[in-house]
């Protein structure tokens, strides 16, 4: 097989938004993931006030904790506990499926609280689940007044289900709020930050941009659900905290302590959007809850609340410091604009009363931001296509860039690479927002994301590659999955307390993100494009600064591969390097034990000008790098 590339025609310009990563807080991704708060209900506003909270039992501990509620104090975060100790008195936090601490590391204690009557001190423990101490740290100095107390204490031992126990000794009665634990070696060493492995693991896609917060959580179970940015800036101990629309009552997927305590907000997001050099895509509500729950909408005359959350989005973003929210963001930290240029308007919807809602909102914005690029949905499934209701009618719209998703099984994936051939030059731009090919269902955790997955999406992805021109952004979801609390997968991204592992789907991601290009190249066998005749897909790009082309063969028969390149342009007789991805088995997957068994190897060959000899091993993806004259 012979397969040409013209690397001296470089064709239609890559975005540099095309490779990206779809955030959204489901599996634990946020509270109790990136968001790297130890401490679950830190506020008692969980609908259990005492969730995850328990008294320590043992002999001479004596006192009681009683649930108030303030509103008019704090109308974000009434509730505090009040604890009254006579001698000795504990309290302890299971943490997110227990609390991740190792070995020398610092750890931040804090709370709000104040000395009601009496004198107390508090003594703050990690234990094991058997009971041995982890580390320990004193906390004094509270009086009448409201403030914030820290400590901080370092771990003797490496541990993945610590808990954290709070002593109350003295006599009398504190007042508490917010009770935090956080690890000092955060992303960035912010305090109250990002889990650092986690965010490290993002980084290395470097993707192009960031989509936040959703997903289904932007539109809620029902309305009153529904994601509010507004309600995620300011004071973390004035955010108002929601239950998770993925605490769900599933068998094993249970997690009825699922909730949104919004630590993780629109400032943090846009703020790791910057760190990781990537173009922010806030999504936003659309007067729509999730149609497959409620299908709540809001009444079209009263959707004007809804357009100017949007309004103000951009004003926080990049509004000048004297603007309102423009101030809050400057407060918060970032004076400079966070130079938004992407919005999305509602997730995943698709019938008439969106595309009723879409218009409106399309209507102001595009007036009073002709410079924002506006998102919008089409719905789910291998659907959302140009034939369909949303797409027609949004086009019919100029809606500049329409969100498409599909969770298939590997076999679609295969038969799809053409999906975009045809599609309309003239029409609106797509944004692949959510997609994984979806194997059977297998016990493990993480044992959805397959080799086959993989290699399913590595082949479609030369499609979204070579049609660039119109594909513009794409996202694999959902990102994230704790091992001990995911709803939904498979995910790219798997972690415990302590760890985290890459699937053979996120080195698949990371290929196409790290050698994206900046234009496409022709690629083709017998003068057609490859998108599976013999077995075979490939894509190419030029990447015109650093002067080379990558090559992106994949090959899904289970023969070896001998071909042929014939690349016009290459630079022959050069070390270059061959990435290839391959597995000993279609469903060999990684875990947190095991997490090398997909893993890319890398090779050395020389560039030849014609007839340059090259296998591609059975079910395998490979990127050759080539460099151009
Ligand atoms: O990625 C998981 C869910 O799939 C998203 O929340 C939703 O948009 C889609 O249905």
């Amino acid at each position: 097989q012979t397969i040409t590339v013209q690397a001296n025609k470089p064709g239609v310009a890559i975005q540099p938004t095309m490779w990206g990563i779809f955030f959204e807080d489901i599996n634990f991704a946020a509270d109790g993931g990136l968001y790297a708060e130890m401490v679950k209900n830190r506020s008692f506003e969980f609908s259990v006030p005492m969730m995850a909270w328990k008294e320590v039992k043992r002999e001479g501990l004596k006192g009681k904790t009683l649930i108030n509620n303030h509103k008019t104090a704090n109308p974000a975060n009434p509730r505090y506990a009040s604890i009254t100790v006579d001698g000795q008195y504990g309290l302890s936090n299971e943490g997110f499926r227990g609390m991740g601490v190792k070995q020398g590391a610092a750890y931040d204690f804090s709370l709000w609280a104040r000395q009601a009557s009496g004198n107390v001190k508090l003594r703050i423990v990690l234990v094991s689940p058997a009971g041995e101490k982890l580390g320990e740290t004193t906390l004094g100095g509270l009086n009448g007044e409201w403030n914030k107390h820290t400590a901080s204490l370092t771990a003797t031992k490496t541990e993945a289900k610590a808990k954290l126990e709070v002593y109350f000794e003295g006599n009398g009665t504190v007042e508490a709020d917010m009770i935090s634990l956080f690890p000092k070696d955060t992303w960035k060493g912010r305090p109250g930050g990002l889990r650092k492995d986690l965010v490290e693991k993002l980084a290395e896609l470097k993707p192009g941009f960031i989509r936040f917060p959703g997903g289904c959580i932007v539109e809620g179970r029902d309305l009153s659900n529904r994601y509010q940015w507004k309600k995620t800036v300011g004071k973390p101990e004035e955010r108002e905290l929601i239950i998770n629309r993925w605490n769900t009552e599933f068998s094993h997927r249970n997690a009825p302590d699922y909730f949104q305590t919004f630590g993780l907000g629109f400032f943090e997001y846009f703020q790791l959007a910057e760190d990781l050099g990537s173009t922010a895509l806030p999504i936003l509500n659309c007067g729509m809850a999730c149609q497959y729950n409620t299908g709540e909408v809001v009444a079209l005359d009263e959707l004007d609340p809804y357009i100017q959350d949007a309004l103000d989005l951009i004003e926080f973003a990049n509004g000048s410091t004297a603007t309102k929210w423009g101030k809050l963001r400057a407060d918060m930290g970032h004076p400079a604009p966070f130079n938004l240029k992407y919005l999305g308007i509602g997730n995943e919807q698709w019938d008439v009363q969106y595309i009723d809602r879409y218009k409106l909102f399309a209507e102001v914005l595009e007036k009073k931001h002709p410079e924002i690029v506006l998102v919008s949905g089409s719905g789910p499934g291998a659907s959302g296509k140009e034939f369909d209701f949303a797409w027609k009618e949004l086009k019919k719209l100029n809606a500049p860039l329409i969100d498409e998703h599909y969770y298939r099984p590997p076999e679609w994936f295969f038969q799809n690479a053409a999906r975009y051939d045809n599609y309309d030059r003239k029409g609106p731009k797509v944004f692949a927002g959510e997609y994984a090919a979806h194997a059977k269902e297998q016990p493990q955790a993480e044992s959805r994301n397959t080799w086959l997955s993989a290699l399913a999406e590595a082949a479609f992805m030369t499609g979204l590659e070579r049609n660039a021109d119109v594909v513009h952004m794409c996202s694999y979801a959902p990102l994230f999955a704790h091992v001990e609390a995911w709803q939904w997968r498979p995910d790219l991204i798997w972690f415990d307390n302590l760890q985290t592992v890459a699937t053979p789907n996120y080195y698949v991601q990371k290929a196409y993100a790290n050698y994206a290009g900046t234009n496409v190249l022709p690629i083709t066998a017998n003068g057609k494009f490859l998108t599976g005749q013999d077995s075979l897909y490939a894509s190419a790009v030029l990447d015109k600064k650093a002067k080379v082309a990558y090559i992106k063969l994949v090959n899904i028969s289970s023969q070896t591969k001998n071909i042929t390149l014939d690349v016009a342009g290459i630079a022959a007789n050069k070390d270059t390097k061959v990435e290839t991805l391959v597995a000993s088995d279609l469903y060999s997957y990684n875990t947190l034990e095991k997490p090398k068994e997909v893993y890319p190897v890398s090779s050395t060959a020389k560039t030849q000008a014609k007839g340059w000899k090259n296998t591609l091993a059975p079910s395998s993806f490979t990127v050759i790098t080539v460099p151009i004259k």
